[in-house]
């Protein structure tokens, strides 16, 4: 790791402990849980009396089929850097190649759209490549799918429309105006445009006035001259390659969210969650920003495709036995929150009856979303693909009492840093490890030679 990177982390760091004792908590708290306090003020908490509620356990949760809704958003700090882009209706992005599970995808699109902003160019709504389903280790078919394979178009499009009325959005590339006339598309790694390229945060754009400047360089040197018809730019994909803190708080806090997770996964969320807390009568008050008496939320991100593009000898937590020996170690330690259920995140059953059998002597019951729903629920679930099952899990931790996962994840990562917004504990990052995130209410273990700082430099929360 070179110095200037250190440097860079370490600015980070203070502007984090500046911001969060309030913008954090009241934006998040506003956009993210807004749907759970409405959905709350609804409910029937305790039909016997109208007020004092006592009972901590919901008794109905009838008519909220969806309690991660939230309407689209109109952000002024969005709005504020769209108002300042000089827009150039002839070029457009498109951003089709982002690929892995939703955290991957999601922070690749985000910075797509980011950078397009930047360019002042048009967007065809991003594409998603699909993974292979046959087998979950080879990420990259050739085949792409819409964003509404995991995201909400119309959240998406609707966002944006309110918060970046400036950026034209086509559906479709067969939508851009006079594509006839246009040259050859162009394509381009953005990142490859700005000095001091490298796969951690300190490369990751951090100047996006300079960004767009090389841009224009770079088209004019391939961009025909003359041209009548629109610009295609086919851009590669953008996994944790935009510093989300270049562009003010508000931004970093309010950007990620044009994204939604698809309905019927936020409506499978809402009834696994439900099951949840019946099923273990979970005292779970859910005004709570992070309910203590709920569950632990563990991340056993030992799917073939992780241990596969992780099996590192270098990496601590590379096995099952190294990454649950520290989950274990968590259960434990007497200084966190105390739960006597843990929620598993994974795509992979077998793992999770390795992991149950593991805790068992701890008296500790773990349950996943393929437990909890049941008949036609179930099957809606067993009808979405791997990476759409995976956005229930992805919807459903940030409730947890206490989360576990893996710092080399970005769905961990994800999960972690949508927490913290709530924490006390403002010092999170460690990045030799063993605990390279800690805050009171998320450990994330990673460490040694991967360090990964870039998911706490890039990752919109
Ligand atoms: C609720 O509790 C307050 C304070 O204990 C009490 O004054 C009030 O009468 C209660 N209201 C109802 C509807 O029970
Ligand atoms: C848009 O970009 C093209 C390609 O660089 C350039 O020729 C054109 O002048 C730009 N238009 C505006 C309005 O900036
Ligand atoms: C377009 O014109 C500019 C300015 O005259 C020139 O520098 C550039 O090489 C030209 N680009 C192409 C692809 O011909
Ligand atoms: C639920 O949490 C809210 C917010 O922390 C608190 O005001 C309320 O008293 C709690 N309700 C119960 C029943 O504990
Ligand atoms: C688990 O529960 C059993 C029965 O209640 C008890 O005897 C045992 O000490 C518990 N073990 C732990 C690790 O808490």
């Amino acid at each position: 790791m070179s110095i200037p990177h250190q440097s860079f982390l370490a600015g980070v760091n203070r502007r984090y402990r500046v911001l969060i004792p309030l913008t954090l908590i009241l934006i998040w708290f506003w956009f993210l849980w807004r749907p759970l306090l409405g959905f709350h003020t609804k409910l029937a908490w305790d039909q016997s009396s109208n007020s004092n509620q006592t009972q901590s356990s919901p008794i109905s949760w009838e008519g909220n089929k969806d309690i991660f809704d939230f309407p689209p958003i109109e952000s002024e700090a969005i709005k504020s850097i769209c108002d300042d882009v000089e827009w150039n209706s002839t070029l457009v992005f498109t951003c089709d190649n982002s690929y892995g599970g939703v955290g991957n995808v999601r922070n690749s699109v985000l910075n797509c759209v980011r950078y397009a902003i930047s360019a002042g160019a048009g967007l065809v709504i991003p594409k998603i490549i699909l993974r292979n389903s046959r087998n979950i280790v080879d990420l990259e078919t050739r085949e792409r799918t819409t964003l509404d394979y995991m995201f909400d178009v119309e959240h998406f499009v609707e966002s944006l429309r309110l918060s970046c009325p400036a950026l034209k959005l086509y559906s479709t590339e067969g939508d851009i105006p006079n594509l006839e006339m246009s040259p050859d598309p162009l394509s381009v790694v953005p990142e490859s445009l700005v000095e001091g390229k490298s796969r951690d945060g300190s490369a990751a754009l951090q100047n996006s006035d300079q960004w767009r400047q090389q841009f224009y360089q770079w088209l004019e040197q391939y961009a025909t001259n003359n041209t009548k018809g629109p610009i295609i730019v086919h851009v590669g994909r953008l996994f944790l390659k935009y510093s989300m803190h270049s562009d003010g708080e508000r931004f970093a806090l309010e950007f990620g969210a044009i994204m939604k997770v698809r309905s019927d996964a936020r409506e499978l969320a809402t009834t696994t969650l439900r099951a949840l807390i019946q099923a273990y009568s979970l005292p779970v008050n859910l005004s709570e920003d992070i309910p203590s008496d709920a569950f632990l939320g563990v991340h056993l991100r030992t799917e073939r495709d992780a241990m596969n593009a992780w099996g590192n000898p270098f990496w601590p937590f590379s096995t099952y036995k190294a990454i649950v020996a520290k989950y274990i170690e968590q259960i434990q330690d007497p200084s966190r929150p105390k739960t006597a259920v843990i929620y598993v995140a994974s795509g992979d059953l077998n793992e999770v009856g390795k992991f149950a059998k593991d805790v068992e002597a701890l008296n500790m019951t773990v349950t996943t979303k393929d437990n909890l729903l049941t008949g036609k629920d179930k099957e809606d679930l067993r009808k979405l693909v791997w990476d759409q099952q995976a956005l229930v899990d992805f919807l459903i931790m940030p409730l947890a009492s206490d989360f576990a996962g893996l710092g080399i994840s970005s769905f961990s990562w994800n999960i972690a840093l949508r927490r913290h917004l709530f924490a006390k504990q403002t010092s999170f990052l460690h990045i030799d490890g063993p605990k390279m995130f800690e805050d009171e209410f998320s450990i994330l273990y990673g460490g040694g030679k991967d360090k990964y700082p870039e998911y706490e430099a890039c990752l919109w929360p």
